[in-house]
């Protein structure tokens, strides 16, 4: 199992030599590396058994970093940057040649973010790199929230795990690209349709395609829990499967079922998607056969949720 700890300086020196650690984000735990590095970056595919046609989110402490390693960056990024960053916003921006083709799987652009946590910036801070990170599960798996959920899967590969608790959003960051500058939204995630239009006026969405050559890694099934999971009314499902032991995932009703997870009972999306991942990891370790679940509304965090469904529930689109 890997050390798990609070030590910046054991995090930073494990970096510098070239070696992946597990970092808190306000999104989601990433598996991290140097950027520049290309051994390193090579070892985060491996740890993950990730394709290498899948591209990775570089991690900077502020925009200025961002211009290191970026070009031609459209008018609207210093808005979006100036409400949103630090914070759940990935912007896919045309890439310098110091950031390796092996991070952006050949891709001309490069997926730069400034998360929003006090342990992670300053290790950034602190280093002369930026880190590329994935989410810090196996490829395809549900990812991960807490330390311990980096250490059941990937425990037994990496080194340490920086614990910074657990994730105060728990969805991954909304991924926006430019065509044109115009932006596009190619990932829904901790930050909502509704704030990004807020800013740029509307936005059009790309998130759902199964075959976007733009963003890759959006394969129908990349939220994948271990369980078969059905999405339906869940009073209509109960009568569909009644013989089969099965798991209730809900937004905000109480079945009184031992197998079940409500996502928060108050109806506070945010509160939803804090608790999402850490439930349907939990449910793969019941004596269950399916996982049903129900949508969450369609507005603001809930759009993210229930991509994240879709996608757990379409577990053969490979
Ligand atoms: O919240 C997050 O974004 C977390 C934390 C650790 O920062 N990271 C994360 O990384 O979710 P990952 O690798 O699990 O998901 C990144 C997604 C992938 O689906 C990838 O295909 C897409 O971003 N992506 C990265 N660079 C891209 C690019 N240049 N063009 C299109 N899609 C890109
Ligand atoms: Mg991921």
């Amino acid at each position: 199992m890997a050390e798990i700890g609070t030590n910046i300086e054991y995090a930073k020196t494990l970096l510098e030599q070239g070696e992946v650690v597990a970092i808190p984000t306000e999104t989601v735990y990433g598996l991290a590396g140097n950027a520049l590095n290309v051994s390193a970056v090579t070892k985060i595919f491996e740890v993950k058994n990730r394709p290498q046609f899948d591209p990775l989110i570089v991690h900077v402490p502020d925009l200025e970093a961002a211009h290191e390693y970026t070009l031609d960056i459209p008018a609207a990024v210093k808005r979006l940057t100036d409400q949103f960053w630090p914070g759940p916003l990935t912007l896919l921006l045309k890439k310098k040649s110091i950031i390796p083709d092996l991070v952006t799987s050949g891709l001309d652009t490069v997926g730069i973010r400034c998360p929003d946590h006090a342990l992670t910036r300053q290790l950034l801070s602190e280093l002369s790199f930026p880190l590329a990170a994935p989410s810090a599960n196996p490829f395809g798996y549900v990812s991960p929230t807490t330390p311990q959920h980096v250490n059941e899967q990937l425990g037994d590969k990496i080194a340490y795990i920086l614990d910074g608790g657990p994730c105060r959003v728990g969805i991954e960051s909304t991924i926006v690209g430019f065509e044109n500058d115009i932006p596009i939204v190619y990932r829904m995630g901790g930050l909502s349709l509704e704030q990004i239009e807020n800013v740029t006026g509307p936005v059009q969405v790309q998130a759902h395609s199964t075959s976007n050559p733009q963003a890759p890694g959006q394969l129908k099934s990349h939220y994948a829990p271990g369980k078969k999971v059905i999405i339906g009314n869940i009073i209509d499902l109960l009568q569909q499967y009644p013989a089969h032991a099965t798991g209730l995932l809900t937004f905000q009703s109480d079945f009184n079922s031992p197998f079940q997870f409500v996502l928060s009972p108050s109806g506070d999306l945010e509160e939803a998607a804090q608790n999402l991942f850490t439930a349907l990891r939990a449910f793969d370790k019941m004596p269950i056969d399916y996982i049903l679940a129900e949508f969450v509304p369609d507005v603001g965090l809930g759009r993210a949720i229930n991509d994240r469904l879709r996608r757990a529930a379409a577990v053969d689109s490979f």
